[in-house]
């Protein structure tokens, strides 16, 4: 019989969080989340009826409130966060409090315990390679990535997994507008117009799917081994051009390149996720079933 686990999911009720927790309340497990619920979680009532979910409000920032917990999960998973540079440049100081000290609280309290870190790949930031493999010299440039970076420090210092993901996509129960994929399908459907800069720069997609499957393959498999790991599909690295392609094939809108803007992140390269791929994990969403999700979604 496959073996149940308690698990603790920090920003359960975020984005990747909310499809997580699905996910492993699925699979049997019980789940607790702590999170102070920065979105307005109407859909976390599909949940409070499953008898292995609990949601606690509590603050990552406030070590004591989470050191009575110490002893009380098989593993925890580490979401919680201010996200985004755009979030972070807003309010600074809590982007450093919530992801440097929060991260720090979390890694040390839960140290002996089996741990996934969630980092984002833009602490690469500038990359002078096509590839980008986890060897690749960090070089974050948002306040975002910096702060993601120093929580994952305190992660690996605490024998954790931690993975660098690349922009995901998808429908969730909480959902994220401001992600890459949803932002043009929303702005195409809203005003039929989308403009575009730096249309040859290449990005790297995951499904939000693909994520909570991750999960879930970390928890049942023992020989994943603690470390970083680059997450993406690698069968979607597209440059923006290229996903202008496929949605004006589906939606009738203009658009128009123009560089009226910069990616503040300097993402321009393809995530090297051969090391993820080798543990026998692999990504098996179908990307034209999700578009037709999302593109569903932003109709309404
Ligand atoms: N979505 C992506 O494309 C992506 C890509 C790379 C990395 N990540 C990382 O994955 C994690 C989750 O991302 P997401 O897209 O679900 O973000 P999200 O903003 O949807 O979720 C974050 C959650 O954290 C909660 N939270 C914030 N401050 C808290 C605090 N002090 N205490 C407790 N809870 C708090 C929020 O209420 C929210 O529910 C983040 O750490 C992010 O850096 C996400």
């Amino acid at each position: 019989m496959k073996k149940k686990m308690n698990i603790l999911i920090t920003g359960g009720a975020g984005y990747l969080g909310m499809e997580i927790t699905k996910s492993l309340l699925k699979s049997g497990h019980f789940v607790t989340v702590f999170d102070i619920l920065n979105y307005n979680n109407t859909n976390l009532s599909s949940f409070i009826k499953n008898k292995n979910f609990s949601l606690l409000k509590i603050d990552i920032r406030n070590k004591k409130k989470i050191l009575p917990f110490k002893d009380k999960f098989d593993a925890v998973i580490h979401l919680a966060g201010i996200v985004g540079y755009p979030s972070c440049d807003a309010n600074p100081q809590l982007a450093k409090s919530t992801n440097i000290i929060g991260s720090k609280n979390i890694s040390e309290v839960f140290k002996y315990k089996k741990k996934i870190y969630f980092n984002t790949c833009t602490v690469y930031g500038e990359v002078k390679d096509k590839y980008c493999s986890e060897t690749t010299k960090v070089n974050p440039k948002t306040l975002y990535a910096k702060t993601k970076l120093k929580g994952e420090n305190y992660f690996l210092k605490n024998n954790s997994i931690c993975l660098r993901l690349s922009t995901v996509f998808g429908i969730s129960e909480t959902m994220r507008d401001d992600l890459l994929i949803h932002d043009f399908i929303s702005t195409v459907i809203n005003k039929k117009y989308l403009e575009i800069y730096q249309k040859n720069f290449i990005r790297n997609f995951i499904s939000v799917n693909d994520i909570a499957k991750l999960c879930s393959f970390i928890m049942k498999n023992k020989n994943f081994k603690n470390g970083l790991y680059n997450v993406g599909d690698k069968r979607l690295n597209f440059s923006k051009e290229d996903i202008n392609k496929i949605l004006s094939k589906k939606i009738n809108y203009k658009f128009i390149f123009k560089e009226f803007d910069k990616d503040k992140e300097f993402r321009d390269y393809i995530l090297d996720v051969s090391k993820l791929y080798s543990t026998g994990f692999k990504c098996n969403s179908k990307f034209e079933d999700n578009l037709n999700f999302l593109i569903k979604y932003y109709s309404i």
